[in-house]
């Protein structure tokens, strides 16, 4: 039984991640400030600290005698890195920095999982995008996830300390927030298709994402936890698995038993035409299994939505 902090735990994916440590007789502690996360999405016997993860005072609290840390915590928004580029900054970069300073100056040398994201390829040459890709961020998040990924270099090259970078790619599952100006595409469509409301489609609808169950998120985190590398790795988080947004809306309609009232929208600037990356890295070196499939994963969000299963 070990102990661990999660910043960010009251998120979405922390919030199962702690869900899976508190299964496994770990104890767990968040750094939260709870300005997307809420409280109640953290299973009992978890101790929440709130506060600020760019508060170096907050951070060393957190940190005090745990054996790894998942750092979570972020703005985990493209439009607000557009309207606030410094603010999402300072908590994307420098949150990430404290973190890792954190334990410098404890010179405990504890492990540390953060999350990265498909965000710091930008518009891939390659795809499905391997991890050896150049990373060409097109968005201020995607910069400061790259940023992480070079500091994390940083904390492990001179200051010793494991770091292993999971790039995320389109993560969905239930407790996320479909009334967050965030949220994502399945919690948004999953949402309004069984209400019968209509749904925006961009363009042509033929724009293609990498979604990935929470589940296996959880998963991957847990396994880069044990591996405790000394050339701070990435990994992608993917399925490998293409779904355009247009068979996506005809899926979450099927399950839902609902005849899809779609609204055709300009197409938005700048949007990347196909996102999926290459998961054969990650399967070998963390030992994932098979990932949850799209059509189970969306039956559970789902069921979550309609209120069965929360
Ligand atoms: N959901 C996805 O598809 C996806 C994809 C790629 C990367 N990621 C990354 O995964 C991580 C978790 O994302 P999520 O989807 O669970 O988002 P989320 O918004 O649900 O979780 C982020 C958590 O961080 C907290 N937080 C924000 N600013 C903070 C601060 N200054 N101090 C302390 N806590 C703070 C929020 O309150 C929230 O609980 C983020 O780093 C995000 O960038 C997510």
């Amino acid at each position: 039984m070990s102990t661990y902090l999660v910043t960010g735990g009251a998120g979405f994916i922390g919030s199962h991640l702690c869900e899976a440590l508190v299964a496994r007789g770990d104890t767990v502690r968040v750094l939260d400030d709870l300005s997307t996360g809420h409280r109640s999405n953290l299973p009992a016997g978890v101790s929440l600290i709130v506060g600020d993860v760019a508060d170096p005072t907050s951070v060393a609290e957190a940190m005090e005698g745990v054996d790894g840390c998942f750092h979570l915590a972020a703005i985990a928004s493209v439009e607000k890195g557009i309207t606030d580029w410094l603010g999402t900054h300072r908590v994307n970069i420098t949150g990430t920095i404290t973190v890792f300073d954190a334990i410098r100056r404890e010179g405990t040398h504890i492990p540390v999982v953060y999350a990265s994201s498909a965000a710091v390829y930008g518009d891939a040459a390659i795809v499905p995008i391997p991890e050896t890709e150049l990373c060409v961020p097109l968005s201020a998040y995607g910069a400061d996830k790259h940023g992480c990924e070079l500091h994390a270099r940083v904390a492990s090259h001179v200051h010793g300390i494991p770091t292993v970078g999971l790039r995320f790619f389109n993560v969905y599952g239930p407790r996320q927030d479909p009334k967050s100006p965030y949220s994502g595409v399945v919690s948004i469509f999953c949402e309004r298709i069984p209400a019968g409301a209509p749904v925006n489609i961009f363009g042509d609808g033929g724009q293609t994402r990498d979604f990935v169950y929470i589940t296996d998120v959880v998963g991957a985190l847990l396994a880069a936890m044990a591996v405790r590398p000394t050339d701070a790795p990435v990994f992608n988080v993917c399925t490998g698995v293409p779904t355009s947004v247009q068979a996506l809306a005809h899926l979450i309609a099927e399950l839902a038993g609902k005849p899809l009232d779609a609204r055709t929208q300009p197409p938005r600037a700048g949007e990347i035409r196909h996102s999926l990356g290459v998961p054969t890295l990650a399967d070998s070196v963390l030992g994932l299994p098979a990932r949850v499939p799209l059509r189970t994963g969306l039956a559970k969000v789902l069921e979550w939505i309609t209120g069965s299963a929360r």
